[in-house]
This record gives C-alpha cells, sequence and structure tokens, in this order.
C-alpha cells in the first residue's frame, strides 16, 4: 500500500509538528513520521519542557527553605519528596505530547509511528518498530530530526553516573557531588535543578566565561549571582575524560588532578540528528559540521526536499525551528514565508533568568558598529523589590546616529518574558526613544526596560 502526501515531515519536534500543523492550514494533505511513541520531540519529551518543569519544581524548594522567612512566613520540616517531583514533570509531558496528538487530529494530519528514510525522490519508508515498513510517496518532503547530545573523546557516557541532559532530568536520589562539563544553557539550568536540591555543584568550562553567545557582561553578572547560589565554576578548564566507577565517577583535566564525584552531566553542546535518514538516495551532502546545507527558502540540495530547525546551521532553539518550520511552508504554498534571524531571542532558565535578543556589544565592537549603550538595574525597581528579586539589570544597545535598537540583554527575574518587549521592538525598527516613550505599567518589571531605554539617552528617572 502507497500512501501519498502533498507533505511529508520526517520528526515530530517543535519545528516538525508546528510546519505540520501550518501546511495543513493551508490546504495540504500531511503526513508526519516520528520514531518516538510519543510527539513533541526532545523540546517536549526530554528538554525544554521537563527541564522547566524541574527549574520550577526545584526553585519552590528552594525559596520555602531559603526566601520564605524574609516574606513573614515560617515553614517548618521542609522535606524533599525527589520521587513526587519527577512525577510531576513527567506528568507535565505526557499531557503536553498528548495535546500534540490531539492538534495533529485536529488538523486532519496522518501519523506514522517509526524510522523515516529516503528510499529515492519523492519517495520515504516507515520503518517500525516491529520492522513494518511503509512506503509513502511525497511532493515535498521537510526533515526535521533535531539534534543529540554530543559528548567528547575521551567521556564514557555510561546512560546513569555519566549521562547527558537525558539521564540529569531523571536521577532517583540527590547527587553528593555533581560535576557539569560546560557552562552552556543546558550546563546552568540542570546545575541549578540539582544544586537547588541539595547537592554540591561544579561546572567545568573550557572557555574563560560562561554562556559563551550571550552579552559577556550580562554573562559576568549571571556568574557572581549563580556562583553566590552555590555554583562553583572552574573556567579555563579543558576536560580529557570521564567516567563511572564503583562508588560514583572521576573527571580527567588537561594539566590538573583528576575529580572524584558522584554524578557528572556531560553538556557541551548538540549536534544535527541525521543518522539512517538515507540522504544518500536524494543526493544531499552534509557540511563539514553536520549539518544540511539549505537556502534562504530551506531548500536543500534535492528538489522537493527541505530541512529546518537543528539539523541546519543556527541556534539550536525550538522557537528557530518553529519559525523555520512556518516560514518553508508558507513558501512551498504561496511563494512567501521569511525568518528575521536579526530577532531570535535566547532565553537561560536559571533564576534569575538570562536573555537576549540582537546584537552582543562584543558583536558591535567587533564590527565596528557605533552604539549608545542604556542600562538599568532591578535594584531601583518597586516592582523587582516587592518581590524580593533585585538582581540584575536590563541593558539596551542602540546604533548610535539612528538610535534603532541593535541588541538587548537581560539578567533578571522573568526575562524570558521581558524580551518579548525586546523582540517586537525590534521586528517593528523601533529606536529606543520609541520604548522610553511607551508607557509601562506601574508597578512592573517591564519598567527597568523602559528606563534601560531612557538610559541610551541618559535620561534615566529612577536612578
Ligand atoms: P552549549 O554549546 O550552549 O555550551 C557548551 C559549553 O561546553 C560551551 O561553553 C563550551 O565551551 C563547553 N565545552 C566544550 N568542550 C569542553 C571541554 N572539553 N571542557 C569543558 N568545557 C567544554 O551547549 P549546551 O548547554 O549543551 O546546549 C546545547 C544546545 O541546546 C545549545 O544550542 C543550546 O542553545 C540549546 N539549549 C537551549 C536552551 C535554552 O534555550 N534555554 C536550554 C538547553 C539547551
Amino acid at each position: 500500500m502507497t500512501n501519498s502526501h502533498d507533505l511529508v515531515v520526517i520528526g515530530a519536534g517543535p519545528g516538525g509538528y508546528v510546519a505540520a500543523i501550518r501546511a495543513a492550514q493551508l490546504g495540504l494533505n500531511v503526513g508526519v513520521i516520528e520514531k518516538e511513541s510519543r510527539l513533541g520531540g526532545t523540546c517536549l519529551r526530554i528538554g525544554c519542557i521537563p527541564s522547566k518543569a524541574l527549574l520550577e519544581s526545584s526553585e519552590l524548594f528552594h525559596e520555602t527553605k531559603h526566601s520564605f522567612a524574609g516574606h513573614g512566613i515560617v515553614a517548618k520540616e521542609v522535606a524533599l519528596d525527589l520521587k513526587a517531583m519527577l512525577a510531576r514533570k513527567d506528568g507535565v509531558v505526557d499531557q503536553l505530547t498528548k495535546g500534540i496528538a490531539g492538534l495533529l487530529k485536529k488538523n486532519k494530519i496522518t501519523r506514522y509511528e517509526g524510522l523515516g528514510r529516503f528510499t529515492g525522490p519523492g519517495a520515504v519508508e516507515v520503518v517500525a518498530a516491529d520492522g513494518k515498513v511503509t512506503a509513502l510517496t511525497a511532493k515535498n518532503v521537510l526533515i526535521a530530526t533535531g539534534s543529540t547530545s554530543a559528548t567528547l573523546k575521551g567521556i564514557e557516557l555510561d546512560g546513569d553516573k555519566v549521562g547527558t541532559s537525558t539521564e540529569a532530568l531523571s536521577w532517583p536520589a540527590v547527587p553528593g557531588h555533581l560535576v557539569v562539563i560546560g557552562a552552556g544553557a543546558i550546563g546552568l539550568e540542570l546545575g541549578s535543578v540539582w544544586c537547588r536540591l541539595g547537592a554540591k555543584v561544579t561546572v567545568l568550562e573550557y572557555l574563560d566565561r560562561i554562556l559563551p553567545a550571550n552579552d559577556a557582561e550580562i554573562a559576568k553578572d549571571a556568574q557572581k549571582v549563580l556562583a553566590k547560589q552555590g555554583l562553583t565554576f572552574k573556567l579555563g578548564v579543558k576536560v580529557t575524560g570521564a567516567r563511572a566507577t564503583k562508588d560514583g565517577a572521576v573527571v580527567e583535566i588537561e594539566g590538573q588532578q583528576p575529580i572524584t564525584c558522584d554524578r557528572v552531566l556531560v553538556s557541551v553542546g548538540r549536534k544535527p540528528h541525521t543518522e539512517g535518514l538515507g540522504l544518500d538516495k536524494v543526493g544531499i551532502t552534509l557540511d563539514p559540521k553536520g549539518r544540511i546545507p539549505v537556502d534562504a527558502h530551506f531548500r536543500t540540495a534535492a528538489a522537493g526536499v527541505f530541512a529546518i530547525g537543528d539539523v541546519i546551521p543556527g541556534p539550536m532553539l525550538a522557537h528557530k525551528a518553529e519559525e523555520e518550520g512556518v516560514a518553508c511552508v508558507e513558501h512551498i504554498v504561496t511563494g512567501y514565508g521569511h525568518v528575521n534571524y536579526d530577532a531570535i531571542p535566547n532565553v537561560v532558565y536559571t533564576h534569575p533568568e538570562v536573555a537576549g535578543v540582537g546584537k552582543t556589544e562584543e558583536e558591535l565592537v567587533a564590527a565596528g558598529i557605533p552604539y549608545r549603550k542604556g542600562a538599568f538595574p532591578f535594584l531601583a525597581n518597586g516592582r523587582a523589590k516587592a518581590l524580593g528579586q533585585t538582581d540584575g539589570k536590563v541593558k539596551i544597545l542602540a546604533h548610535k546616529e539612528t538610535d534603532r535598537i541593535l541588541g538587548v540583554h537581560i539578567l533578571g527575574p522573568r526575562a524570558g518574558d521581558l524580551i518579548a518587549e525586546a523582540v517586537a521592538a525590534m521586528e517593528f525598527g523601533a529606536s529606543a526613544e520609541d520604548l522610553a516613550r511607551t508607557c509601562h505599567a506601574h508597578p512592573t518589571l517591564a519598567e527597568v526596560v523602559k528606563e534601560a531605554a531612557l538610559a541610551v539617552d541618559g535620561r534615566a528617572l529612577h536612578i
């Protein structure tokens, strides 16, 4: 039996399932192939969503122990039920994956469970877990197979003590000493979770700074705040090996004594997932970083084959993949479809959060672009004071001559929500003056954004 579709999407992560929904809205007959029984990809099953559930729970635990007294709340005998915390996280994931199955159904999208691979131009087959093969034909195929955790030479992942984010989302007990390799988003988020739950956490980073993709000043501020929370940072450290031992694990470092610990989280980046797709059957070759080359409309070297998300160049972010998926199918159907790569926010969900959009200060300096800078601290904001969360600041970078906003960087409470205003402003080509003249409700954290915009012109009001 052959099943024919206008579009077959391989991979039901945020990039793939969103593209499928948009394509169905535009009238295409769509099929989605996913190898996992639960839809939603890495983000939903073993990434963004479960980590945010644990970040929320662990922060509440930490606040109950450390912040409640300051609010005049006496909480005695606060105890951790890790099993219940992990079960709650699994429940959140479960609800959301079922929600996606419902969305596919509502949009009359055919779902195929199994591994998708090309057999030739316009021909794809689905290999189910029981070996059953279903042949599909498609006018268009969209590759949205995402990424998997990268590792380093010398690291022996054992799926338990020396693990990636997948294992670190489900460890059954709080490690006495956790060593995190890599100070990117994953290392800091999951390092924070286990630190709040009581682990001693040591973060090893090869570079001389944390969060290499973020604005350096904000990253430095974030490091100070996280260090106060108990994370120990060792920067400029090259990890050469890690393995499980009888009692725990050991991490080897170039030129230094090895560190013995209870568990290791390897968070040194992710790599595109293209194995087993049969790309050779349609003449697609990967770039040196293992990514699928595409043009501005996500077209690969093969006619009728497109790719989006983590398998193509750019930041490996769920929302970037979603935007690309929508733009890709809109272009297929309407001839129009665009992603503005200058306005893609990134958020690190530590406490406080780190968020940014546009150019960092280092990028502006390197490119020789003249800019003015305005910054405003949460310490001078009424709502932040009332919340008891005054660490951090908003920093706005605007072009020196035109005042157009070029970058916004935030360390602070709810930075991930606050950055949306900056992204919208940049999408509209706003100047710092536009933001400064926009009425912001009082008392809100968003007033810090307004004050930073005023500060670009040297006229912040509350400092
Ligand atoms: P990352 O690429 O953000 O950071 C990895 C870090 O490991 C870098 O700072 C790198 O210098 C360091 N490193 C590499 N080799 C090392 C060595 N031998 N010794 C010590 N340090 C070493 O990778 P991460 O955190 O694993 O995240 C993977 C991807 O997933 C990223 O693209 C990230 O943006 C995305 N992600 C995004 C999240 C968010 O938006 N909140 C959350 C989680 C992941």
